[in-house]
C-alpha cells in the first residue's frame, strides 16, 4: 500500500532530512532546503543485473570486463573508459549553450550502427533536424522523439530497443505520480531514478543531459552526482571557441580525464593534441607568458600561462584570475614578497589560462610565478622552456606527479628545458629535454633571469 510522507531535501547536495534546517549539515549550505512529498511503498526496488541474491566470497565473482558499446566520438570513448558501459546511466552537465544537445546528437550521426533514440524535451523534431543537417553525418538510425513525459518514453524505449537512449534534458522530464513540475528537485530524483531502472533492467545504456548553472544551481544536476555511474561536465566560455569535457565521476574508469573540443559552424571538433591549440602562436620575446607542463587523468599537455603585473592606480591593488583560484593566485604573491623579496603588494596582477580552461592540476603553481616575475621585470622568458612544480609556503619548489611524462611530452613538442623540483625523482632520465632542478624560488630566479 502507497503512503505518502514530507521530507526535506538540501538542493544543493540532495540529502534528505525529516525537518528543515537552515544549514544542510551535509554540505554546509545555508537556506537551501525544499520541501518534497514522497510515496513509499511505491518503487519497485532496483534489480542490477548480474547481481547476486546472496552474499558470495569476491574471489568467486567472474572478473570479465564490462560490456562497453563505443561511440561515435574517440574522445567521449577515451573520457568513459573506451566506450560506454552497458546499462550504465552518464550524466552530462554544462551550462546553457555550452554544447551539450550538439556533442549528444553527433554521438548517433557519426556512428551510424548504433540505434539511437533522442528524446528531446526542449527543442521540436524539427528543430533538431535542422541541427542534424548542419552536423551532417548519417541520421538513418537515430530514433528522434519530442515527448516529456517519462513513462511515455520509457515505454516506448522498451518497444524500440536501441542501443543507446539520449534524453535531452532532465529539468524538462516530468513523471505524473510526482505531484510537482518539471525541474523540481523530486521530478529531477525520480526522473533519475526512472532511467537508471530503465538503463539497469534493459541493459541499454542513457545519457542524461541536465543544465548546470555557475553558481552550482537550485535543483541542478548537482543532486544527481550520487544517484548516476558517471558525470561528464563541460566547462569553457560560452564566447570562446574551445570547451572542455572533464569526467568528475567515473564508476567504470579514472576520473579528471578531459576531452577538448571546438565549436565550429559544423558542430564540435575533437581536438586531440590540445597542445598544439593551447601553446601561443606569437612570436618570441613577449614577456608575461610562461609555458606549464599540467596532466589531466592520464595525459600530459602543455599549455601558455599569462600574467600581466602594473602598477595600482587605485588605493589597493587589483588581482583577478580567469580559469585559475585567485586565492592560490594572492598565496602565490604572498610567497613571493616575503621569501624572496619581490615588492608586488602595490601592483595590479591579472592572470589567464590559455584556451579558457580551468586549472586545478598545482603543478601550474612555478608556471603562474615566472609568468607574474617575467611581466613584472618585461624580461621574455625563452620559448622552449617549460615548468612543472609546485610552490608551498615557504617558498620551497615541491615535486609533481608524474614528472618524466611531462618532460617527455614536453621534449616531444619541441621543448629544451624543463624547470622542475630538486627533489623530483625519474626512473629514467627524460630523454631529448634539459631538466633544470630548483628548490627554491631564489634558484629558480637565479636559474632563470640569469
Ligand atoms: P547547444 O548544443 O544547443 O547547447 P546546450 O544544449 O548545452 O544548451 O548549442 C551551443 C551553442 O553552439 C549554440 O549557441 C550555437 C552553437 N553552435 C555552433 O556554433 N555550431 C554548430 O554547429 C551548432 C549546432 C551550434
Ligand atoms: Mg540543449
Amino acid at each position: 500500500m502507497a503512503k505518502s510522507k514530507t521530507v526535506w531535501f538540501c538542493s544543493n547536495c540532495g540529502n534528505e532530512y525529516p525537518k528543515w534546517m537552515g544549514k544542510c549539515p551535509a554540505c554546509g549550505e545555508w537556506n537551501s532546503f525544499v520541501e518534497k512529498e514522497v510515496v513509499t511503498g511505491k518503487t519497485a526496488p532496483m534489480s542490477i543485473p548480474g547481481a547476486s541474491r546472496k552474499p558470495m566470497p569476491l574471489k568467486d565473482v567472474s572478473s570479465s570486463q564490462e560490456d562497453r558499446v563505443s561511440l561515435g566520438s574517440k574522445e567521449v570513448d577515451r573520457l568513459l573508459g573506451g566506450g560506454i558501459v552497458k546499462g550504465s546511466l552518464v550524466l552530462m552537465g554544462g551550462e546553457p549553450g555550452i554544447g551539450k544537445s550538439t556533442l549528444s546528437l553527433q554521438l548517433p550521426l557519426n556512428s551510424p550502427n548504433l540505434k539511437t533514440l533522442y528524446v528531446t524535451g526542449e527543442e521540436s523534431v524539427k528543430q533538431v533536424k535542422m541541427r542534424a543537417d548542419r552536423l551532417g553525418g548519417d541520421a538513418s538510425n537515430c530514433l528522434i522523439f519530442s515527448e516529456t513525459d517519462m513513462s511515455t518514453i520509457i515505454a516506448e524505449a522498451e518497444k524500440a530497443a536501441p542501443d543507446l537512449v539520449i534524453v535531452d534534458s532532465v529539468q524538462t522530464m516530468y513523471c505524473q505520480h510526482v505531484e510537482s513540475t518539471a525541474g523540481s528537485v523530486s521530478q529531477i530524483k525520480e526522473v533519475a531514478a526512472q532511467l537508471l531502472r530503465f538503463a539497469k533492467s534493459s541493459g541499454i545504456p542513457v545519457i542524461l543531459i541536465g543544465h548546470i548553472t555557475k553558481e552550482g544551481t537550485i535543483a541542478g544536476p548537482k543532486i544527481l552526482e550520487h544517484i548516476v555511474d558517471v558525470v561528464l561536465q563541460f566547462e569553457g566560455e560560452n564566447r570562446g571557441a574551445y570547451r572542455v569535457l572533464r569526467s568528475i565521476k567515473n564508476r567504470f574508469g579514472s576520473t579528471s580525464e578531459l576531452a577538448v573540443f571546438e565549436m565550429t559552424g559544423t558542430g564540435l571538433r575533437e581536438v586531440e593534441n590540445p597542445s598544439e591549440m593551447l601553446i601561443p602562436m606569437h612570436e618570441e620575446g613577449l614577456s608575461g607568458t610562461a609555458i606549464s607542463a599540467m596532466l589531466d587523468g592520464n595525459r600530459p599537455f602543455l599549455f601558455e600561462v599569462q600574467a600581466l603585473v602594473s602598477s595600482a592606480v587605485y588605493g589597493t591593488a587589483q588581482r583577478s584570475a580567469t580559469g585559475f583560484d585567485v586565492r592560490r593566485l594572492n598565496m602565490l604573491l604572498a610567497v613571493l614578497e616575503r621569501r624572496a623579496g619581490f615588492k608586488l603588494g602595490q601592483k595590479d596582477v591579472f592572470l589567464n589560462m590559455a584556451g579558457g580552461l580551468r586549472i586545478t592540476d598545482p603543478a601550474c603553481d612555478l608556471a603562474v610565478i615566472c609568468a607574474v616575475l617575467s611581466s613584472n621585470f618585461d624580461y621574455s622568458i625563452p620559448s622552449d622552456v617549460c615548468f612543472a612544480g609546485e610552490v608551498g609556503l615557504s617558498g620551497e619548489i615541491r615535486p609533481v606527479s608524474q614528472a618524466a611524462r611531462r618532460a617527455t611530452e614536453a621534449a616531444r613538442l619541441g621543448f629544451k628545458r624543463i624547470f622542475v623540483s630538486s627533489y623530483t625523482h625519474f626512473d629514467r632520465k627524460p630523454q631529448g629535454i634539459e631538466v633544470v632542478k630548483v628548490a627554491d624560488i631564489p634558484a629558480l630566479v637565479r636559474a632563470l633571469f640569469k
